[in-house]
């Protein structure tokens, strides 16, 4: 199975943005974990992918629709603001999982709300860099029980 796993806005600049909040690890050593992770759990393939344009996270939202198996999401601030990244995962029937670095829910109100949530079969939030282990390893959980 391919996973494609995007990454939204400032997500390039981890490991020096906010190192108290979202820690020392960069956007590569996420990529090498996810990687890792799913090549140790059967052989998987994953499509990392960081933008901080909404239209290219979009673009990249619709090619997963006929190239991913599932896809695995960290919408960054725009999960808190974009009805259009909403209606584009709208249009998947692969499953979705949302994923932070951070627990969006023990932060500021303003990011309660999530506009990814409600299309997403799971939310993993709150562990770090583990957050997208685990969200890979339930991505790759619900191929297989589709596949069965
Ligand atoms: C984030 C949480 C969001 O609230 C924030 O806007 C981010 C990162 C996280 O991974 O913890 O950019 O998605």
């Amino acid at each position: 199975p391919v996973i494609h796993v995007l990454n939204g806005p400032n997500l390039n600049l981890l490991g020096t943005r906010e190192p108290e909040i979202y820690g020392h690890d960069t956007l590569a050593d996420v990529q090498a974990l996810c990687e890792r992770t799913a090549d140790q759990d059967g052989g998987a393939t994953v499509v990392f992918r960081q933008s901080n344009h909404e239209g290219k996270l979009i673009d990249w939202i619709h090619q997963a629709r006929t190239e991913a198996s599932a896809l695995v999401i960290n919408p960054a601030g725009y999960g808190h603001t974009s009805v259009a990244l909403l209606d584009a995962l709208k249009a998947l029937t692969i499953p979705i999982v949302e994923c932070h670095l951070s627990n969006p829910a023990a932060r500021e109100r303003f990011r309660h709300r999530s506009y990814v949530s409600p299309v997403a079969r799971g939310v993993i939030a709150g562990f770090g860099p583990q957050s997208y282990e685990l969200a890979v390893k339930a991505a790759l959980t619900l191929v297989r029980v589709a596949d069965k």
